[in-house]
Protein backbone atom coordinates (compact mmCIF):
# COMPACT_ATOMS: atom_id res chain seq x y z
CA UNK A 1 0.00 0.00 0.00
CA UNK A 2 2.79 2.28 0.15
CA UNK A 3 4.59 3.29 -2.73
CA UNK A 4 6.58 6.81 -3.64
CA UNK A 5 9.51 8.26 -2.74
CA UNK A 6 10.05 9.26 1.19
CA UNK A 7 11.43 12.76 1.49
CA UNK A 8 15.17 12.14 1.88
CA UNK A 9 14.43 15.01 5.28
CA UNK A 10 11.84 12.29 6.38
CA UNK A 11 14.65 9.54 6.58
CA UNK A 12 16.96 11.72 8.78
CA UNK A 13 14.54 12.91 10.53
CA UNK A 14 12.96 9.39 11.55
CA UNK A 15 15.83 7.01 11.56
CA UNK A 16 16.82 5.86 14.57
CA UNK A 17 19.98 3.29 14.09
CA UNK A 18 22.76 6.24 14.82
CA UNK A 19 21.81 5.90 18.52
CA UNK A 20 19.92 2.71 18.41
CA UNK A 21 22.61 0.45 17.33
CA UNK A 22 23.81 0.46 20.95
CA UNK A 23 21.27 -2.32 20.99
CA UNK A 24 22.32 -4.75 18.57
CA UNK A 25 23.36 -7.06 20.97
CA UNK A 26 20.33 -7.51 22.49
CA UNK A 27 18.43 -7.23 20.09
CA UNK A 28 20.52 -10.32 18.32
CA UNK A 29 19.72 -12.06 21.49
CA UNK A 30 15.76 -11.50 21.51
CA UNK A 31 15.98 -12.64 17.76
CA UNK A 32 17.63 -15.84 18.87
CA UNK A 33 15.07 -16.39 21.46
CA UNK A 34 12.81 -15.60 19.28
CA UNK A 35 13.68 -18.00 16.49
CA UNK A 36 14.26 -21.27 19.09
CA UNK A 37 10.59 -20.75 20.06
CA UNK A 38 9.30 -20.60 16.61
CA UNK A 39 11.03 -23.84 16.40
CA UNK A 40 9.70 -25.18 19.33
CA UNK A 41 5.72 -24.21 18.46
CA UNK A 42 6.66 -25.38 14.71
CA UNK A 43 6.50 -21.93 13.02
CA UNK A 44 9.80 -22.69 11.85
CA UNK A 45 11.46 -26.05 11.52
CA UNK A 46 14.69 -26.98 13.25
CA UNK A 47 16.65 -26.53 9.77
CA UNK A 48 15.23 -23.00 9.55
CA UNK A 49 15.57 -21.80 13.24
CA UNK A 50 19.05 -22.60 13.38
CA UNK A 51 19.89 -20.78 10.21
CA UNK A 52 18.84 -18.11 11.63
CA UNK A 53 20.63 -18.26 14.52
CA UNK A 54 24.10 -19.26 12.90
CA UNK A 55 23.10 -16.08 10.69
CA UNK A 56 22.29 -13.46 13.80
CA UNK A 57 25.69 -15.02 15.39
CA UNK A 58 27.92 -13.59 12.35
CA UNK A 59 25.84 -10.66 11.75
CA UNK A 60 26.78 -9.84 15.62
CA UNK A 61 30.65 -10.73 16.08
CA UNK A 62 30.49 -8.72 12.10
CA UNK A 63 29.16 -5.47 14.44
CA UNK A 64 31.42 -5.95 17.29
CA UNK A 65 34.37 -6.17 15.09
CA UNK A 66 33.56 -3.02 13.49
CA UNK A 67 33.05 -4.03 10.04
CA UNK A 68 28.99 -3.69 9.59
CA UNK A 69 27.97 -1.31 7.65
CA UNK A 70 24.33 0.56 9.35
CA UNK A 71 22.45 2.12 6.73
CA UNK A 72 19.88 4.97 7.52
CA UNK A 73 17.95 4.30 5.07
CA UNK A 74 17.13 1.24 7.20
CA UNK A 75 15.69 3.28 9.57
CA UNK A 76 16.53 1.31 13.26
CA UNK A 77 18.94 -1.52 14.63
CA UNK A 78 15.99 -3.92 14.46
CA UNK A 79 15.45 -3.38 10.33
CA UNK A 80 19.48 -3.08 9.81
CA UNK A 81 19.93 -6.49 11.05
CA UNK A 82 16.84 -8.59 9.71
CA UNK A 83 17.86 -7.13 6.25
CA UNK A 84 21.56 -8.23 6.73
CA UNK A 85 20.40 -11.73 7.64
CA UNK A 86 18.14 -11.21 4.57
CA UNK A 87 20.88 -11.05 2.88
CA UNK A 88 23.08 -13.39 4.11
CA UNK A 89 20.88 -16.51 4.63
CA UNK A 90 17.57 -15.54 1.72
CA UNK A 91 14.23 -15.88 2.35
CA UNK A 92 14.77 -18.25 5.39
CA UNK A 93 15.16 -14.99 7.50
CA UNK A 94 12.66 -13.49 6.20
CA UNK A 95 10.12 -15.35 8.50
CA UNK A 96 12.33 -14.10 11.31
CA UNK A 97 9.71 -11.37 12.11
CA UNK A 98 6.39 -13.99 12.94
CA UNK A 99 4.17 -13.62 15.74
CA UNK A 100 6.17 -10.19 16.88
CA UNK A 101 6.14 -6.28 15.90
CA UNK A 102 9.07 -3.81 15.96
CA UNK A 103 7.10 -2.15 19.03
CA UNK A 104 7.30 -5.40 21.42
CA UNK A 105 11.07 -5.92 20.25
CA UNK A 106 12.10 -2.80 20.57
CA UNK A 107 10.57 -2.75 24.40
CA UNK A 108 12.34 -6.30 24.53
CA UNK A 109 15.67 -4.92 23.79
CA UNK A 110 15.49 -1.61 25.87
CA UNK A 111 14.91 -4.11 28.73
CA UNK A 112 18.19 -5.99 28.37
CA UNK A 113 20.17 -3.30 28.00
CA UNK A 114 18.42 -1.66 31.41
CA UNK A 115 18.82 -4.79 33.01
CA UNK A 116 22.56 -4.81 31.82
CA UNK A 117 22.69 -0.89 32.64
CA UNK A 118 21.56 -1.65 36.19
CA UNK A 119 23.55 -4.42 36.91
CA UNK A 120 26.49 -2.25 36.14
CA UNK A 121 25.55 0.57 37.84
CA UNK A 122 25.14 -0.78 40.89
CA UNK A 123 28.42 -2.44 41.23
CA UNK A 124 29.61 1.04 40.57
CA UNK A 125 27.78 1.84 43.34
CA UNK A 126 29.67 -0.70 45.39
CA UNK A 127 32.68 0.62 44.59
CA UNK A 128 32.14 3.61 45.49
CA UNK A 129 30.65 2.48 49.22
CA UNK A 130 33.91 0.49 49.56
CA UNK A 131 35.85 3.71 48.77
CA UNK A 132 34.31 5.33 51.22
CA UNK A 133 34.79 2.60 53.86
CA UNK A 134 38.19 2.09 52.72
CA UNK A 135 38.87 5.63 54.31
CA UNK A 136 37.58 4.68 57.46
CA UNK A 137 41.27 3.18 58.43
CA UNK A 138 42.91 6.34 57.56
CA UNK A 139 40.67 8.83 59.55
CA UNK A 140 40.08 6.69 62.28
CA UNK A 141 39.63 9.29 65.26
CA UNK A 142 39.36 12.37 63.04
CA UNK A 143 36.41 15.04 64.22
CA UNK A 144 35.20 17.72 61.94
CA UNK A 145 32.57 19.90 62.48
CA UNK A 146 28.91 18.98 61.68
CA UNK A 147 26.84 21.93 59.99
CA UNK A 148 23.02 22.51 59.76
CA UNK A 149 22.27 25.40 57.54
CA UNK A 150 26.18 25.37 56.97
CA UNK A 151 26.68 26.78 60.49
CA UNK A 152 28.73 24.60 62.67
CA UNK A 153 26.42 22.81 64.53
CA UNK A 154 28.01 19.91 66.38
CA UNK A 155 31.33 17.92 65.98
CA UNK A 156 31.13 14.13 63.98
CA UNK A 157 33.64 11.29 63.08
CA UNK A 158 35.10 11.68 59.87
CA UNK A 159 34.20 7.89 59.51
CA UNK A 160 30.45 8.99 60.47
CA UNK A 161 30.57 11.48 57.48
CA UNK A 162 31.95 8.49 55.05
CA UNK A 163 29.48 5.82 56.04
CA UNK A 164 26.70 8.72 55.92
CA UNK A 165 27.40 8.79 51.96
CA UNK A 166 27.29 4.65 51.86
CA UNK A 167 23.25 4.75 53.28
CA UNK A 168 22.39 6.61 50.62
CA UNK A 169 24.46 4.72 48.20
CA UNK A 170 22.63 1.89 49.79
CA UNK A 171 19.36 3.56 49.25
CA UNK A 172 20.02 3.96 45.54
CA UNK A 173 21.10 0.13 45.48
CA UNK A 174 17.61 -0.92 46.66
CA UNK A 175 15.49 1.38 44.68
CA UNK A 176 17.74 0.02 41.67
CA UNK A 177 16.82 -3.64 42.46
CA UNK A 178 13.34 -2.48 42.90
CA UNK A 179 13.19 -1.05 39.34
CA UNK A 180 15.51 -4.33 38.04
CA UNK A 181 12.06 -6.44 38.96
CA UNK A 182 9.51 -4.29 36.85
CA UNK A 183 12.21 -4.09 34.35
CA UNK A 184 12.76 -7.86 33.82
CA UNK A 185 8.77 -8.52 32.44
CA UNK A 186 9.12 -9.85 28.75
CA UNK A 187 7.11 -7.99 26.48
CA UNK A 188 8.36 -10.08 23.31
CA UNK A 189 4.83 -11.95 21.84
CA UNK A 190 2.45 -8.65 22.34
CA UNK A 191 3.45 -7.55 18.60
CA UNK A 192 2.25 -4.69 17.46
CA UNK A 193 -0.37 -3.68 20.28
CA UNK A 194 -2.79 -6.48 20.22
CA UNK A 195 -0.59 -9.86 20.35
CA UNK A 196 -0.50 -12.56 17.69
CA UNK A 197 -2.48 -15.21 16.09
CA UNK A 198 0.66 -17.36 15.38
CA UNK A 199 1.12 -20.13 18.08
CA UNK A 200 4.10 -19.36 20.09
CA UNK A 201 5.23 -19.41 24.22
CA UNK A 202 6.34 -16.42 25.64
CA UNK A 203 7.18 -17.69 28.51
CA UNK A 204 10.14 -20.44 27.11
CA UNK A 205 11.33 -16.90 25.69
CA UNK A 206 11.26 -15.73 28.88
CA UNK A 207 12.92 -18.45 30.26
CA UNK A 208 15.99 -17.78 27.51
CA UNK A 209 16.52 -14.16 28.08
CA UNK A 210 16.50 -14.45 31.81
CA UNK A 211 12.67 -12.73 32.64
CA UNK A 212 11.23 -12.87 35.32
CA UNK A 213 7.58 -12.69 34.07
CA UNK A 214 6.03 -12.01 30.82
CA UNK A 215 4.02 -8.50 30.38
CA UNK A 216 0.51 -9.77 30.89
CA UNK A 217 -1.31 -6.96 28.74
CA UNK A 218 -0.02 -6.28 25.14
CA UNK A 219 -1.57 -2.59 24.88
CA UNK A 220 -0.14 -1.66 28.08
CA UNK A 221 3.98 -2.91 27.00
CA UNK A 222 3.55 -1.70 23.68
CA UNK A 223 2.30 2.13 24.67
CA UNK A 224 4.40 2.08 27.81
CA UNK A 225 8.28 3.09 29.41
CA UNK A 226 7.62 3.96 33.02
CA UNK A 227 10.59 0.79 32.87
CA UNK A 228 13.05 3.16 31.17
CA UNK A 229 11.66 6.44 33.19
CA UNK A 230 11.55 3.99 36.27
CA UNK A 231 14.98 3.59 35.82
CA UNK A 232 16.32 7.25 34.82
CA UNK A 233 14.75 8.30 38.51
CA UNK A 234 17.33 6.17 40.02
CA UNK A 235 19.90 7.25 38.24
CA UNK A 236 18.87 11.09 39.23
CA UNK A 237 18.69 10.43 42.82
CA UNK A 238 22.50 9.02 42.56
CA UNK A 239 23.16 12.02 40.17
CA UNK A 240 21.95 14.03 43.48
CA UNK A 241 23.75 12.12 46.15
CA UNK A 242 27.19 12.74 44.15
CA UNK A 243 26.05 16.15 43.92
CA UNK A 244 26.15 16.55 47.23
CA UNK A 245 29.36 15.33 47.98
CA UNK A 246 30.67 17.38 45.36
CA UNK A 247 29.53 20.47 46.62
CA UNK A 248 30.84 19.79 50.17
CA UNK A 249 34.22 18.72 48.85
CA UNK A 250 34.39 21.94 47.14
CA UNK A 251 33.68 23.70 49.99
CA UNK A 252 35.98 21.81 52.01
CA UNK A 253 38.73 22.21 49.29
CA UNK A 254 38.61 25.95 49.51
CA UNK A 255 41.28 27.93 51.40
CA UNK A 256 38.70 29.38 53.72
CA UNK A 257 37.58 25.45 54.76
CA UNK A 258 40.79 23.61 54.15
CA UNK A 259 39.86 20.96 55.28
CA UNK A 260 40.91 18.38 52.67
CA UNK A 261 43.51 18.36 49.81
CA UNK A 262 41.82 16.78 46.49
CA UNK A 263 43.98 14.05 44.23
CA UNK A 264 45.88 16.71 42.07
CA UNK A 265 44.78 14.04 39.12
CA UNK A 266 41.63 14.68 39.76
CA UNK A 267 42.14 18.62 39.31
CA UNK A 268 43.29 20.90 36.75
CA UNK A 269 44.85 24.39 36.34
CA UNK A 270 43.88 28.00 35.06
CA UNK A 271 45.08 29.18 32.14
CA UNK A 272 45.75 32.38 33.43
CA UNK A 273 46.26 32.09 37.39
CA UNK A 274 49.46 29.77 38.14
CA UNK A 275 48.54 29.10 41.78
CA UNK A 276 44.98 27.35 40.79
CA UNK A 277 44.05 23.79 41.50
CA UNK A 278 40.77 23.58 40.13
CA UNK A 279 37.73 20.47 41.49
CA UNK A 280 36.92 21.01 38.20
CA UNK A 281 36.20 17.27 38.00
CA UNK A 282 34.03 17.67 40.93
CA UNK A 283 32.39 20.75 39.70
CA UNK A 284 31.53 18.62 36.51
CA UNK A 285 29.86 15.79 38.66
CA UNK A 286 27.33 18.73 40.30
CA UNK A 287 27.16 20.66 37.31
CA UNK A 288 26.05 17.02 35.26
CA UNK A 289 23.63 16.30 37.32
CA UNK A 290 21.45 19.16 35.86
CA UNK A 291 21.96 17.06 32.26
CA UNK A 292 20.55 13.84 34.28
CA UNK A 293 17.40 15.49 35.84
CA UNK A 294 16.86 17.24 32.33
CA UNK A 295 16.97 13.48 30.47
CA UNK A 296 14.37 12.37 33.32
CA UNK A 297 12.26 15.09 32.83
CA UNK A 298 12.23 15.06 28.92
CA UNK A 299 10.96 11.34 29.32
CA UNK A 300 8.39 12.30 32.07
CA UNK A 301 6.56 14.84 29.11
CA UNK A 302 7.53 12.54 26.21
CA UNK A 303 4.83 10.00 27.32
CA UNK A 304 2.64 12.69 28.97
CA UNK A 305 -0.28 12.24 26.83
CA UNK A 306 0.39 9.32 24.53
CA UNK A 307 -2.75 7.72 23.56
CA UNK A 308 -2.87 3.54 23.51
CA UNK A 309 -0.22 2.26 22.76
CA UNK A 310 2.76 2.28 20.12
CA UNK A 311 3.26 5.84 19.05
CA UNK A 312 6.54 6.70 17.36
CA UNK A 313 7.53 9.23 19.98
CA UNK A 314 8.62 6.36 22.09
CA UNK A 315 11.70 6.50 20.02
CA UNK A 316 13.15 9.49 21.67
CA UNK A 317 13.58 7.72 24.92
CA UNK A 318 17.02 6.01 24.18
CA UNK A 319 19.15 8.67 23.96
CA UNK A 320 18.02 10.11 27.35
CA UNK A 321 18.18 6.93 29.15
CA UNK A 322 22.07 6.05 27.22
CA UNK A 323 22.85 9.82 28.45
CA UNK A 324 22.03 9.54 32.04
CA UNK A 325 23.42 6.07 32.72
CA UNK A 326 26.82 7.18 30.76
CA UNK A 327 26.64 10.25 32.46
CA UNK A 328 26.13 8.69 36.37
CA UNK A 329 28.43 5.45 35.49
CA UNK A 330 31.47 8.05 34.62
CA UNK A 331 30.60 10.30 37.75
CA UNK A 332 30.56 7.21 40.12
CA UNK A 333 33.96 6.00 38.94
CA UNK A 334 35.61 9.28 39.16
CA UNK A 335 33.76 10.22 42.71
CA UNK A 336 35.31 6.73 44.05
CA UNK A 337 38.85 7.15 42.85
CA UNK A 338 38.76 11.17 44.16
CA UNK A 339 37.08 9.97 47.55
CA UNK A 340 39.89 7.08 47.75
CA UNK A 341 43.04 9.55 46.97
CA UNK A 342 42.20 12.51 48.70
CA UNK A 343 43.66 13.74 52.30
CA UNK A 344 42.13 15.42 55.43
CA UNK A 345 44.05 18.46 56.90
CA UNK A 346 43.80 17.13 60.13
CA UNK A 347 46.21 19.60 61.40
CA UNK A 348 43.68 22.45 60.14
CA UNK A 349 40.51 20.41 61.34
CA UNK A 350 42.07 20.20 64.60
CA UNK A 351 43.75 23.95 64.78
CA UNK A 352 40.28 25.02 64.61
CA UNK A 353 37.60 22.81 66.29
CA UNK A 354 37.24 24.95 68.94
CA UNK A 355 35.36 27.42 67.01
CA UNK A 356 31.81 27.74 66.62
CA UNK A 357 30.76 26.06 70.20
CA UNK A 358 30.24 22.59 68.71
CA UNK A 359 29.93 21.61 72.48
CA UNK A 360 27.52 23.80 73.44
CA UNK A 361 24.53 21.21 72.86
CA UNK A 362 26.68 18.45 74.94
CA UNK A 363 26.60 21.02 77.70
CA UNK A 364 22.97 21.35 77.22
CA UNK A 365 22.09 18.37 77.70
CA UNK A 366 24.20 17.37 80.28
CA UNK A 367 22.26 20.26 82.10
CA UNK A 368 19.50 18.16 81.37
CA UNK A 369 21.00 15.48 82.95
CA UNK A 370 20.88 17.40 86.51
CA UNK A 371 17.19 17.46 86.41
CA UNK A 372 17.09 20.59 84.29
CA UNK A 373 14.31 21.31 81.56
CA UNK A 374 15.24 21.57 78.07
CA UNK A 375 13.71 24.75 77.47
CA UNK A 376 15.40 26.56 80.31
CA UNK A 377 18.85 24.64 79.67
CA UNK A 378 18.48 25.82 76.49
CA UNK A 379 18.55 29.51 78.20
CA UNK A 380 21.19 28.89 80.29
CA UNK A 381 23.35 27.25 77.90
CA UNK A 382 22.74 30.24 74.88
CA UNK A 383 23.54 32.65 78.11
CA UNK A 384 26.89 30.93 78.34
CA UNK A 385 27.69 30.84 75.09
CA UNK A 386 27.43 34.90 74.11
CA UNK A 387 29.57 35.45 77.62
CA UNK A 388 32.11 33.14 75.90
CA UNK A 389 31.64 34.86 73.10
CA UNK A 390 32.26 38.48 74.15
CA UNK A 391 35.41 37.36 75.67
CA UNK A 392 36.12 35.35 72.15
CA UNK A 393 37.16 32.23 74.13
CA UNK A 394 35.94 28.52 73.70
CA UNK A 395 33.36 27.29 76.87
CA UNK A 396 35.71 25.43 78.34
CA UNK A 397 37.67 28.59 78.85
CA UNK A 398 34.87 30.17 81.32
CA UNK A 399 35.64 29.83 85.00
CA UNK A 400 34.19 27.90 87.58
CA UNK A 401 31.90 30.84 89.08
CA UNK A 402 30.72 31.73 85.40
CA UNK A 403 29.41 28.56 85.28
CA UNK A 404 28.18 28.57 88.42
CA UNK A 405 26.49 31.94 87.81
CA UNK A 406 24.97 30.93 85.39
CA UNK A 407 23.31 27.69 87.23
CA UNK A 408 23.99 27.05 90.46
CA UNK A 409 23.84 22.99 89.67
CA UNK A 410 26.64 23.69 87.75
CA UNK A 411 29.99 22.84 89.53
CA UNK A 412 33.79 21.58 88.56
CA UNK A 413 32.55 18.17 86.80
CA UNK A 414 31.02 20.64 83.64
CA UNK A 415 34.56 20.63 82.37
CA UNK A 416 34.33 16.76 81.36
CA UNK A 417 32.14 16.83 78.80
CA UNK A 418 33.32 20.47 77.47
CA UNK A 419 35.84 20.34 74.73
CA UNK A 420 35.07 18.71 70.93
CA UNK A 421 36.68 15.31 71.85
CA UNK A 422 34.59 14.83 75.16
CA UNK A 423 31.29 15.96 73.31
CA UNK A 424 32.34 13.37 70.82
CA UNK A 425 32.40 10.63 73.61
CA UNK A 426 29.20 11.79 75.57
CA UNK A 427 26.85 10.68 72.64
CA UNK A 428 24.89 7.50 73.29
CA UNK A 429 22.16 6.86 70.77
CA UNK A 430 21.99 4.32 67.90
CA UNK A 431 22.57 5.85 64.71
CA UNK A 432 25.04 8.73 66.48
CA UNK A 433 28.15 10.02 65.88
CA UNK A 434 29.30 8.29 69.46
CA UNK A 435 32.42 6.68 68.69
CA UNK A 436 31.26 3.14 69.77
CA UNK A 437 28.06 3.23 67.66
CA UNK A 438 30.50 4.49 64.26
CA UNK A 439 33.15 1.71 65.29
CA UNK A 440 29.65 -0.72 65.07
CA UNK A 441 28.65 0.92 62.16
CA UNK A 442 32.25 0.76 59.89
CA UNK A 443 32.27 -2.79 61.33
CA UNK A 444 29.20 -3.79 59.69
CA UNK A 445 29.93 -2.27 56.09
CA UNK A 446 32.98 -3.52 56.28
CA UNK A 447 31.32 -7.13 56.91
CA UNK A 448 28.88 -6.46 54.23
CA UNK A 449 30.92 -4.97 51.30
CA UNK A 450 33.45 -7.76 51.72
CA UNK A 451 33.52 -9.40 48.25
N1 LIG B 1 12.75 2.68 16.28
C1 LIG B 1 11.51 2.57 16.97
C2 LIG B 1 11.61 2.96 18.42
O1 LIG B 1 12.65 3.19 18.91
C3 LIG B 1 11.01 1.16 16.96
C4 LIG B 1 10.31 0.88 15.70
C5 LIG B 1 8.87 0.99 15.77
N2 LIG B 1 8.48 1.64 14.59
C6 LIG B 1 7.29 1.54 14.03
N3 LIG B 1 7.11 2.16 12.95
N4 LIG B 1 6.35 0.82 14.57
O2 LIG B 1 10.61 3.05 19.10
Amino acid sequence: MFDGETDPRVEKFTESVSFDHRLYAQDVRGSTAHARMLAKTGVLTDAESLQIIDGLEQIASEIAGGSFVFRTELEDVHMNIERALIDRIGDVGRKLHTGRSRNDQVSTDFRLWIRDAIDTIDSRLVDLQKAFVSRCERDEGVILPGYTHLQRAQPVLANHYWLAYCEKLERDRTRLADCRVRVNQLPLGTAALAGTTISIDRQMVADELGFEDVVANSLDSSSDRDFAIEFAFVLTLVAEHLSTWAEEWILWSTSEFDFLTLPQAYCTGSSIMPQKINPDVLELTRGKTARVVGNLQSLLVLVKGLPLAYNRDLQEDKERVFDSTETVEACLELTAAVVARAELNREVIAERLDRGYLDATTLMEYLIGLGIPQRTAHEIIGGLVAVAMKQRVPLADLSLSEFQSAHESLDEKVYEVLGVKQAIAAFRSYGSTAPTEVAKQVAMWRERLKS
